[in-house]
């Protein structure tokens, strides 16, 4: 690996996971990079580290610029693992180099190192250093991803390195948007920020909004975005920030959703006549058992759809594990603006059904009610009722739908 420059004598110096498959339980089949950076300048800086599995990896890219025993500065814009477990080699080469972070960045990283002997700086909003020839600017932005988590800009180059917020779980030997596109597709960097977005940011849509609005009142001229994962945005920074704002906005596609699991088919019975009910209201359905799809796979699907239903058999009065699974991952990620509702079969007591409105009711969501039950296998009069029930969803849906055009 070579470093790869991405604005005068500011270098990519990161490390490609083509291999990571399960990134903290977000399945990653495409993998993922941890970027970072490194200025050139008077005061050597180096802005975040990588996992550190890849330490070796980022300090042979360093050593094709500079000796990593030049470095005098690292700014920690976020203290994840996959960030900054790589500091403490660094710190072992350069002891005496000082470190800038927030100050809940150097609550956080205590935790995984003893800082003591460190040459730490607090940093907040507003406050910037300078590297000889070039200004950086930190913008803290908590819970993008963490309580820690800050942005730096360098500000004669309109610079902004983002840390989490931009970023998208890609393998890729394209460094930068154009590159990647032209290699492969715009829609595929589209679905892998949508991918990352449902999965690591969704709870914060409601601090995206005001952020970047803040950035644009500090009349900042971004001309190019560097995330911590995957691809820069160098030709269009624009976009990505209007998919953000977008999404912090609720936007879906007017598509349903059914994610199932099943014990002995009835369920899966019942949602083939429902998506039927779906298609004859003219929407696209799209259909997710659980048990055969990575939970994060299913996440995404949930949030690119404004209306999704919820399938599962009752065991033992409850819904079934999986389902819950999902339920649980997807209450975690407070999602917003979108419809759903439940289905599903039972023996004798139900109470699956039950149990997922409960659930749902909790997460605030708008609700479409009442769920359709079956008892063992649906008859030809229940598959006509999945269809009714399918049907009415897809009405609602397309209603609903209009708050948000
Ligand atoms: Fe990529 Fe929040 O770490």
């Amino acid at each position: 690996m070579k470093p790869v420059e991405i604005k005068p004598n500011i270098y990519w110096v990161g490390a490609i996971d083509w291999s990571i498959r399960d990134f903290h339980g977000y399945i990653t089949p495409k993998g993922t990079t941890y970027n970072n950076y490194l200025i050139l300048d008077e005061q050597i800086t180096l802005i975040d580290t990588v996992k550190e599995s890849f330490s070796e990896v980022m300090l042979k890219n360093v050593s094709h610029l500079v000796s990593p025993k030049s470095i005098k500065n690292i700014v920690i814009n976020h203290i994840e693992n996959d960030h900054a477990s790589a500091l403490g080699q660094v710190m072992d080469l350069v002891p005496d180099a000082k470190i800038f972070i927030t100050a809940k960045g150097k609550e956080g990283l205590s935790r995984f190192f003893d800082m003591s002997k460190w040459d730490v700086t607090i940093v907040k909003t507003g406050d910037k250093i300078s590297t000889g020839s070039k200004t950086l600017l930190f913008i803290e932005t908590p819970m993008l991803h963490w309580p820690d988590s800050m942005m730096t800009y360098v500000e004669e180059d309109g610079l902004l390195i983002s840390q989490d917020a931009f970023g998208q779980h890609l393998a890729t030997s394209a460094r930068f948007d154009d590159e990647f596109i032209t290699s492969c597709s715009e829609k595929e960097l589209d679905d892998a920020v949508l991918d990352y977005y449902a999965n690591i940011l969704m709870p914060f849509g409601f601090i995206i909004k005001p952020k970047i609005e803040e950035l644009q009142k500090l009349g900042l001229k971004i001309s190019m975005i560097a995330p911590d994962h995957g691809i820069i945005w160098r030709k269009n920074p624009e976009k990505v920030l209007q998919q953000y704002l977008d999404m912090a906005n609720g936007k879906a596609e007017e598509k349903v959703l059914i994610v199932y699991d099943t014990m002995w088919k009835s369920t899966e019975y019942m949602t083939y006549s429902i998506a039927q009910g779906v298609r004859e209201e003219g929407l696209d359905c799209k259909v997710i058992k659980l048990r055969a799809t990575p939970l994060s796979w299913a996440i995404t699907q949930f949030w690119s759809c404004r209306g999704t239903l919820i399938g599962s058999p009752t065991l033992n009065n409850l819904t079934f594990p999986p389902v819950m699974q999902f339920l649980s991952y997807l209450r975690g990620l407070r999602p917003k603006n979108r419809l759903v509702g439940a289905f599903g079969s039972y023996g004798w007591g139900g109470g699956a059904v039950k149990e997922i409105y409960e659930v749902l009711k909790g997460m605030g969501l708008e609700i479409y009610e009442p769920g359709i039950q079956v008892k063992y296998r649906p008859s030809i009069e229940d598959e006509e009722n999945c269809f009714k029930f399918g049907k009415g969803f897809a009405q609602r849906l397309k209603e609903y739908h209009k708050n948000f055009k």
